[in-house]
């Protein structure tokens, strides 16, 4: 069969549909879990993050761990390769790396689109959704009203909720919706909510154009407004989007520490999309932080509206976050699926030069997909060369200290992908103009992205993990200190790593394993 007709064929058995209209049959996982053999292979593919089998992909959203599994929803639009009416896509996983596919989980409704939310374990059936002694999952989530934005009022963004009685696999409208109305804010949305051990009541994090509002509920049907963060605090570049909230341990002490994320859009350190956060305390009613500078979880162009799992077996923070920028998010040079999700990552706290900062660092289970490879390094003008036919899905890892490096990938194509650390400035800068396909939108490449290492040890080494898949690259430093991830279209894999560092312990290379 032509890859054409594999394709047709394949969208036909997915059988998608959309809207506002429910499936006529829910196609089961297997069916889906089958495709894959046929999708997957494509140019660009992510080979071991993940992405939908087909269409158009943005936010994670109702990021929880039930009965086994973690959750994986998506804002999903199962028509098109282009952002439209809203659904919730969905997948599982046991270890976070390996997903599968399941059925639509939730469907656009007379009260509109399903924006971002999160999703909550009702352990106590505090909603009284549950039935039968089992615990509903809850999804809570934004409905986004197409028909009354239009008009021009601040009332098409209200808070709805869905639950599931068989650990996500079909899913129910509560037949109350709205359980939060609105007609002030324009923007309003995108819930966060967690179960207050302190409070034992239901806490709702919601955004609401330049700020975060806090809200509190016994049953998570009736909200009861608490308190509001940030209208003068932080980057304002853009709209807020996607909050969440949480206590992290300080590495290495007792003290904890509540940390903020809020994504905005525009407005991030690279141009268009990116996460910032906050860490301050939370009274259980309102939150509060000293922290006068803006800081990013990921400097990269390509990490947006990343939230944390709920109800982790060993309380662990695992965040995932959309591996694309709004900026072209749309434009990018695939034509079966557009955009995937970063890597999950450990979230850690430390305290250096008397500043908190948030680490982020890939989940442990990623490192059973490495296999290490030998590869000599050739001396070449100004460094060392190291060939390997696939970096589209390697990792390159090693030690270095805060000196001038240059690191580069690339292929016989004359396409390279740059980085740079600059010692004297404690800047890592990407340069990605001429890393392969860049011509879809201006955006992508007009800058050289810079993240800025203030903290960075001087006095000893730290690790440099680099990790590339088929479309993207994500650069850990000293362990999730500073991090940048990027999406990247060469026309052919790159086949060379230079570094401009002359070291026989250098570096380590990992072939990754594909997941689908
Ligand atoms: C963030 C976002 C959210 C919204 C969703 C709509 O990327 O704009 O604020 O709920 O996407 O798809």
């Amino acid at each position: 069969m032509t890859r054409i007709k594999l394709l047709l064929s394949s969208i036909m058995v997915l059988g998608f549909v959309s809207c506002k209209q429910e499936p006529p049959k829910k196609e089961t996982s297997a069916e889906i879990t089958m495709e894959n053999n046929l999708l997957y292979n494509e140019q660009y593919r992510p080979q071991f993050h993940f992405s939908p089998p087909e269409k158009w992909m943005n936010d994670p959203n109702g990021l929880v761990y039930h009965q086994g599994v973690y959750h994986l929803f998506y804002q999903y639009y199962p028509d098109d390769i282009v952002w439209g009416p809203m659904h919730w896509g969905h997948a599982v996983s046991e270890d976070l790396i390996h997903w599968q596919h399941k059925p639509v989980a939730l469907y656009p409704d007379d009260l509109g689109y399903i924006f971002s939310g999160s999703a909550v374990v009702d352990t106590d059936n505090t909603s009284g959704l549950g039935s039968g002694g089992k615990a509903p999952l809850v999804a809570v989530f934004t409905y986004h009203d197409p028909e009354k934005e239009p008009l021009g009022g601040n009332d098409h963004q209200t808070q709805g909720i869905a639950y599931s009685l068989d650990n996500g696999d079909t899913w129910e409208k509560y037949q109350g919706n709205p359980v939060l109305a609105n007609d002030t804010f324009k923007d309003f949305r995108d819930p966060k909510v967690y179960w207050d051990e302190d409070s034992a009541r239901w806490m709702m994090l919601l955004v609401a154009g330049d700020h975060l509002r806090i809200y509190s509920s016994p049953d998570l049907i009736n909200w009861t407004y608490l308190s509001e963060f940030g209208r003068d605090r932080g980057a304002h570049g853009g709209v807020w989007e996607c909050p969440d909230l949480f206590p992290l341990k300080v590495e290495g002490s007792d003290e904890e520490k509540w940390v903020l994320l809020i994504s905005i859009n525009p407005g991030g350190p690279n141009g268009g999309s990116a996460t910032q956060y906050f860490v301050g305390d939370f009274d259980g009613t309102t939150f509060t932080s000293d922290q006068e500078d803006i800081r990013w979880v990921d400097w990269g162009a390509d990490n947006y509206a990343g939230v944390t799992y709920n109800n982790t077996p060993d309380g662990d923070r695992i965040f995932i976050g959309w591996m694309s920028n709004w900026n072209y998010a749309q434009a990018t040079p695939t034509t079966v699926w557009r955009s995937a999700m970063t890597l999950p990552r450990t979230l850690a706290l430390q305290k250096v030069n008397g500043q908190y900062e948030l680490k982020n660092y890939p989940v442990e289970s990623f490192r059973s997909l490495l296999k290490p490879v030998e590869v000599k390094g050739k001396d070449v003008t100004g460094g060392v060369a190291y060939e390997y036919e696939n970096f589209n899905a390697a990792e390159v890892r090693f030690e270095t200290t805060l000196e001038n490096r240059e690191w580069r990938f690339y292929n016989e194509a004359g396409e390279e992908l740059r980085i740079l650390l600059d010692a004297g400035k404690k800047e890592l800068l990407i340069d990605r103009s001429a890393s392969g396909r860049v011509s879809f939108d201006p955006s992508f490449s007009e800058t050289v992205h810079k993240a800025l290492l203030p903290n960075l040890p001087d006095e000893h080494s730290f690790e440099v993990r680099i990790i590339l898949d088929a479309s993207s690259v994500e650069i850990f430093l000293n362990k999730g200190q500073y991090v940048m991830t990027e999406q990247l279209f060469p026309n052919q894999p790159y086949t060379h790593f230079f570094t401009s560092e002359k070291n026989p312990e250098n570096p380590e290379i990992f072939e990754i394993s594909r997941v689908w």
